[in-house]
């Protein structure tokens, strides 16, 4: 079993701006809500972050703007432990940004606007490839420019380095990444978009990874369904592994923190179905506290859990 793995996250850096209230507003509606705080994010930040929390040395490549958002960002990385070194600042347009309504029941609905996030010169591409060496695994997801993840998961692969994806938010030409990636996380949301079927139910989300196996044999699919747990197929089996039931503050960094402690597991050597379980117990845990990155539970946290839950 490999202990001390590396990863690397290129990968989006927001200033999460969250309102807590009853209720999200609707469409044309406006609600009072009762808090409001600013929190750093970002899918990719937010997966360095929980890798970090869980062991692992992290690399994070990204983009932030020449302002105070973009320096707390990165500040807040190197406070986690983070390299941020391969963060480059932009000095043309600002630091990405996420607004974020909660609910009463903890769930969340998220309008970003990208900024820095989506420039593409040359040299992050070159930054990015420079900090994979020596890396044991590569986290993408969607909230950088497609050319930027499908160039550098093309040379990921060439170099025999995993590929995990989370392909959120969805966006149809980033499916070019199938071709270089190993593992990979939707929501239901998300998977619906990847395959063109509805999924309501655990079942349905069976099926559609079922189906993501046929069209990407090389892919193991794993569709995140909050407590339920997570579709996947694996090993041309396809099934539920099931989640735990926690208190919900909110689910902001769910998605982050499952991807997070899939990698370092399957990176450390661990079975595939322990790694979804440390992958469920830590996406538990992350949905516990307020935030994304504020939420993100360390390593004796998720393995304290686990031995409350799954009698080894
Ligand atoms: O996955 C959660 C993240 O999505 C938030 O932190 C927000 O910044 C958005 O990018």
């Amino acid at each position: 079993m490999k202990k001390n793995v590396t990863g690397v996250v290129v990968g989006s850096l927001n200033m999460d701006l969250i309102v807590t209230g009853e209720s999200i507003p609707k469409p044309g509606e406006t609600v009072s809500a009762n808090h409001f705080i600013t929190i750093p994010g970002g899918k990719g930040a937010n997966q360095a972050v929980a890798c970090a929390n869980l062991g692992a040395t992290i690399r994070m490549v990204g983009r932030v703007g020449d302002d105070n958002f973009g320096k707390e960002l990165k500040k807040s990385l190197s406070l986690n432990n983070i390299d941020n070194s391969f963060v480059l600042v932009d000095k043309k347009t600002s630091t990405g940004v996420a607004l974020i309504s909660v609910d009463k029941d903890g769930e969340n609905s998220i309008s970003a606007v990208y900024g820095a996030n989506m420039s593409f010169p040359k040299k992050q591409l070159e930054a990015a490839k420079e900090s994979l060496n020596g890396a044991d695994f590569l986290l993408l997801q969607n909230e950088v420019p497609v050319e930027l993840n499908i160039s550098i998961a093309k040379y990921a692969k060439s170099k025999n380095i995993p590929v995990f994806w989370d392909p959120a938010p969805s966006n149809d030409e980033s499916i070019g990444i199938m071709e270089f990636c190993s593992y990979l996380t939707p929501n239901s949301i998300e998977a619906e978009k990847i395959t063109g079927l509805s999924i309501k139910t655990p079942e349905q989300a069976v099926q559609a990874c079922e189906a993501i196996s046929r069209s990407y044999p090389e892919v193991i699919p794993l569709i995140t369904l909050n407590k339920e747990g997570v579709a996947v197929s694996f090993d041309s089996n396809a099934k539920i592994i099931k989640g735990f039931e926690v208190d919900v503050i909110d689910t902001i960094g769910a998605g982050d923190a499952f991807i997070a402690g899939l990698a370092i597991s399957i990176a450390e050597g661990n079975d595939f179905i322990n790694a979804c379980n440390f992958a469920n117990a830590s996406a538990a845990l992350s949905v516990t506290k307020q935030g994304a990155q504020t939420a993100m539970p360390n390593r004796n946290n998720v393995e304290d859990f686990l031995r409350t839950f799954i009698k080894f």
